[in-house]
């Protein structure tokens, strides 16, 4: 059993590796190889310094480190079923941290659910809870709430007063919802109500909600209400944290249907 980096690794093999290594996590998380390349450009994932652990030269687990500048997120962390329960995580995953620091990485970020028992392998390299993220996928069918019918309106903005909303309002966004992220969609639709309080952003007309914001609590409801007529009644607001949006979710009776933990530990420095 050996650690090393995962550099010059085909994509076909990066993929089979996870597709096995990701087995039994409650979403569905199968990639084709199309899929696997666009994860890695997207989240702009450092190969050369992400690590992988393999048994006579097949990778029975490995976890990717996505960069961004200084800071460092974990797009992807697993263990081949064969080999979990023996501490290989634990090993894999300290290597990982060595890593991140060879590149003077000062942070690095990652989620967990709340009921992963990973959680207790990043508590004990250092990473502490941030805080919550929920999520709430909900179909139409199974929604109680329903749009309003009257008096909801957002208006198409450019993708650059629609961030420049967001930071006005305050939103601090977790690592799937930064901006130079979510740029990296196409084709985006953003929208802004008219004061530039809450905004929506969708990839395609309607299709996937990406990003959803709300600086005051008046806008809450009209948003989700807003949201539900745009997307057909169905609601997929993921890794939201605790806002006047979860609190008017919670408050009409719905409960997320997963809590991740945004987890962050800070990296010493390396003196050289
Ligand atoms: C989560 C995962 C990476 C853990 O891999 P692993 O090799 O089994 O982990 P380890 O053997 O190093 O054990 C990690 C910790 O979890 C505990 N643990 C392992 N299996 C467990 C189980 N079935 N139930 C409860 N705790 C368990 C271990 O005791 C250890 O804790 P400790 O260090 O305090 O003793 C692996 O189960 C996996 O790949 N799951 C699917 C993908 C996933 O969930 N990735 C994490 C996303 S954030």
């Amino acid at each position: 059993m050996n650690l090393a980096t995962l550099e010059g690794v085909s994509t076909e093999e990066l993929t089979k590796a996870w597709n096995r290594c990701w087995e039994g996590y409650p979403y569905a998380t199968k990639f084709r190889e199309h899929q696997m390349e666009a994860w890695i450009e997207k989240c702009k994932i450092d190969l050369a310094h992400s690590m992988s652990l393999k048994d006579n030269g097949e990778i029975v687990g490995f976890s990717f480190l996505a960069v961004d500048g200084l800071e460092g997120w974990v797009a992807g962390a697993c263990i081949d079923p064969l080999y979990r329960g023996n501490n290989l995580f634990t090993d894999l995953f300290r290597k990982q941290l060595e890593k991140a620091q060879e590149l003077d990485m000062v942070k690095v970020t990652l989620e967990v659910l709340e009921n992963n028992h990973a959680i207790r392998v990043y508590s004990k390299l250092g990473f502490q809870i941030q805080r919550e993220l929920l999520l709430f996928r909900y179909k139409g069918e199974d929604l109680s709430l329903k749009p309003r019918k009257k008096g909801v309106f957002l208006r198409k903005v450019s993708l650059d007063e629609y961030f420049l909303a967001r930071n006005v309002g305050g939103f601090k966004p977790p690592w799937q919802r930064r901006e130079s992220y979510l740029r990296s969609f196409a084709p985006l639709e953003a929208w802004l109500n008219n004061d530039g309080s809450s905004g929506a952003l969708f990839l395609g007309p309607g299709e996937l909600l990406l990003d959803a914001w709300v600086s005051n609590w008046q806008e809450a409801e009209k948003l989700i209400s807003w949201i539900l007529s745009f997307s057909k009644g169905d609601l997929n607001l993921l890794n939201q944290p605790k806002d006047y949006l979860t609190a008017y979710l919670t408050q009409q009776g719905l409960s997320p249907t997963d809590i991740q933990y945004e987890m962050i530990a800070y990296l010493p420095v390396i003196e050289s």
